[in-house]
């Protein structure tokens, strides 16, 4: 068939970008966004970290930075602390090899991992929870086009908790060897509900009984609870149990960690990540690394250098780092007391219910139960914008307008019910 450029089927908007620019081109004065996942200040404004700010002092005082090319690999200190950042001194220093390449922030992490993984690994499926992040179905599509999707129950909305029976009976009855399966480190993304660490530990068994790859998504680390340590636990955990030890019993060939720094450095636009593969001990790793080059060197030669120095320095930095804490401290704490302040605010109408789960789940979001025309109603009549599946960003909350956003959930939530 004559190829005909003009004649392209015009594909659907991606929706958490189409969301920020009408909220942008909307000019309402009580407009509220609670659709990207972008952290926000009391006053709703972006947040530049002051621990960012005082590295970025630091940086531009430092007369000797070039501008050169990094290596295909990335930038050593800054690979050297972001792998300690999620697995810990032990992690790095006792275990398994650790092959890791710096990537274009998380999202070009997982489409590293995903094309590594479908050209090395050769896996039958690739399973990702349901719901996810709106990305994960697209990367596999586009970069891994050979790996058949399934998705594994995550969230039951009668209880609004998660399915972990669904969860393993689906990976039990229908994965197999070499198959991978997509992890949210922590605070996932859109529910805001993590399993417990009971529950992580049978997932870790199931995953190393049945040898599939897990690819954990690293993007909230800090984020959640606003302590670094307890956000990697999973990850870290999972390390141990696979590859913490010599052993004979079956295990996967290697677990994966897509790691983002966007959210905990507030770096958005920076694009700062990294792809860390993690091996069993003494496992040759130079035939992985080489593949992995080979991707990047044909994808974009190399990373961008700017934002992996912010990191590496404030990383590596004792007063830097402890800056750092305060401000994962200042972003998490702000966004837990928003849910508090938000429920408060919506259960003082009466008829709308429980909404204890806004103080439950964790992260940036809540899946807030709304429908799709609650989600319409509530921009086309009150300019409040959110993701259709009902997820909400927090941050977008403020002191200011947490009534005018409870109110108008509850009006929404009346006209539908019929009152
Ligand atoms: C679960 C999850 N993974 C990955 C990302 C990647 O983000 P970025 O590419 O900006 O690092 C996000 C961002 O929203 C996310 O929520």
């Amino acid at each position: 068939m004559p190829v005909n450029l003009s004649a392209i089927p015009e594909l659907p908007q991606d929706e958490a970008f189409a969301i920020t620019a009408d909220f942008r081109a909307d000019d309402h004065p009580r407009k509220v966004s609670l659709g990207a996942g972008v952290y926000r200040d009391e006053h709703s404004k972006p947040w530049i970290l002051p621990s960012v700010k005082e590295a970025k002092r630091r940086l531009h005082a430092t007369p000797a930075l070039d501008h050169e090319y990094l290596p295909i690999q990335g930038s050593e200190p800054f690979l050297t602390a972001a792998q300690e950042l999620i697995l810990g001194q032990r992690g790095v220093a006792e275990r398994g090899p650790v092959v890791s390449i710096q990537t274009i922030s998380g999202t070009g992490a997982n489409h590293l991992a995903a094309a590594f993984l479908a050209q090395n690994l050769k896996p039958k499926h690739v399973f990702i929870s349901d719901p996810t992040w709106s990305n994960h179905h697209l990367v596999w599509q586009v970069a891994a086009p050979g790996v058949m999707q399934k998705t594994y129950p995550y969230y039951l909305p009668t209880s609004r908790s998660l399915d972990f029976d669904g969860m393993v009976s689906t990976l039990e009855l229908t994965a197999v060897e070499n198959d991978v399966v997509i992890l949210h480190a922590c605070a996932h993304n859109p529910t805001g509900i993590d399993p417990s660490r009971d529950q992580w530990r049978t997932l870790a068994e199931l995953v190393k009984r049945k040898k599939v790859f897990a690819l954990f998504d690293s993007a909230y680390q800090g984020f959640a609870t606003g302590d670094v340590d307890a956000d990697a636990w999973a990850v870290r955990h999972f390390q141990q149990t696979l590859f913490g030890t010599e052993t004979t019993s079956p295990r996967p060939q290697g677990m994966g960690i897509a790691q983002s720094f966007a959210k905990n450095f507030g770096l958005y636009g920076e694009r700062v990540g990294a792809f860390h593969l993690v091996l069993p001990p003494r496992a040759p790793s130079s035939g992985a690394l080489s593949q992995l080059l080979r991707l990047v060197r044909a994808e974009m030669s190399n990373a961008p250098l700017f934002g992996s120095r912010i990191v590496a320095l404030i990383l590596s930095d004792r007063e830097l780092k402890t800056m750092w804490k305060e401000d994962l401290q200042t972003m998490s704490g702000r966004i837990k007391r928003m849910r508090s302040i938000l429920r408060h605010e919506i259960e003082r109408h009466a008829e709308v219910g429980d909404w204890s789960h806004l103080e439950n789940q964790i992260g940036m979001f809540s899946y807030t139960g709304l429908s799709e025309e609650h989600v319409a109603r509530l921009k086309d009549v009150h300019h409040i914008y959110l993701m259709r599946n009902g997820r909400a960003s927090l941050s977008g909350v403020t002191e200011e307008n947490a009534k005018y956003v409870a109110d108008a959930i509850a009006e929404v939530m009346r006209y539908y019910a019929g009152g």
